[in-house]
């Protein structure tokens, strides 16, 4: 039995910034009750969001899975069951491999990765049992493309899509899908921390639009894919790149 109810649950991690906000503002309109994770670190950020889009806020650290189960059972009971999960928290430390220290390396695939399975983990159980659930990896187009700088981030936005894929299959039978995006560069503060100069000689030449993506670009796929109608479409990794890579 599908469960049809008239307002879905919805967490985001790290859905006070960037694309995660852009995300937890189309779920709002789509008529979800949307929770925006945010790490201990932007406190003074959530409490802004909370205050100027009218959403719930939740403190955790997605790396963290004690952290993860303790406010997941917190937030089922204040509002019932998570149908929506958008695991979308992510970090770049970007360094050639040769001078990459040890903790860019392990920060990069805790937070990109380890938050994934972590919230996977925690929220699916109810998902199955409701026979609903719709899960959105947050990849990229270096996943797929590779770049320099960043061995820790492709091999984090790599694996999320083997990770999708094999959740697709294990819950293709039980009402829950599993996508992930691939997105290109987004206009985001991660994106604004390169370089200038490299933005311009190195990135934007390599994206045929010749533009950066705007966040609603990323947040609009999300909010079709999230629907009860989307219901057949799972185990994909769909790029939003401007042309930059067809995989
Ligand atoms: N390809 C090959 N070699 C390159 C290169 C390139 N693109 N750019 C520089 N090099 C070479 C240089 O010529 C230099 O060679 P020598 O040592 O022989 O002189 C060497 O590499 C070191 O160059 P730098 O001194 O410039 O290296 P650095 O350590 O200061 O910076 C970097 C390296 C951090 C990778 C920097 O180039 C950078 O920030 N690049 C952009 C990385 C990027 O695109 N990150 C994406 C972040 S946003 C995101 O990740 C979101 C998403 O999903 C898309």
């Amino acid at each position: 039995m599908n469960l049809k109810k008239e307002k879905r649950n919805a967490l985001v991690t790290g859905g006070v910034t960037g694309i995660g906000l852009e995300v937890v503002k189309e779920l709002k309109k789509e008529g979800c009750l949307v929770i925006a994770n945010y790490p201990p670190h932007m406190k003074d950020t959530a409490f802004k969001v909370k205050e100027h889009y009218d959403v719930d806020i939740a403190e955790f650290d997605a790396s963290d899975y004690e952290a993860v189960e303790k406010a997941i059972n917190t937030i089922t009971n204040q509002y019932g069951d998570i149908d929506i999960l958008v695991n979308n928290a992510g970090i770049t430390k970007d360094s050639f491999l040769h001078k990459m220290k040890i903790d860019e390396w392990t920060d990069v695939l805790r937070i990109n990765l380890d938050s994934v399975f972590n919230c996977c983990r925690v929220m699916l159980p109810n998902m199955r049992k409701n026979q609903f659930g719709r899960i959105i990896n947050i990849s990229s187009v270096n996943a797929l493309k590779g770049q320099v700088g960043q061995t820790n981030y492709c091999a984090s936005k790599a694996a999320i899509i083997g990770f999708t894929k094999a959740l697709a299959l294990e819950n293709a039978s039980k009402g829950v899908t599993v996508n992930a995006i691939a997105p290109g560069y987004v206009n985001t503060d991660m994106v604004k921390k390169i370089d200038s100069s490299i933005l311009e000689t190195q990135i934007l030449t390599q994206i045929p639009m010749n533009r950066l993506a705007k966040t609603i670009e990323i947040a609009s796929l999300i909010r079709h894919l999230i629907k009860d109608e989307s219901a057949y479409l799972t185990g994909q990794t769909i790029s939003i790149n401007g042309g930059m890579y067809f995989n």
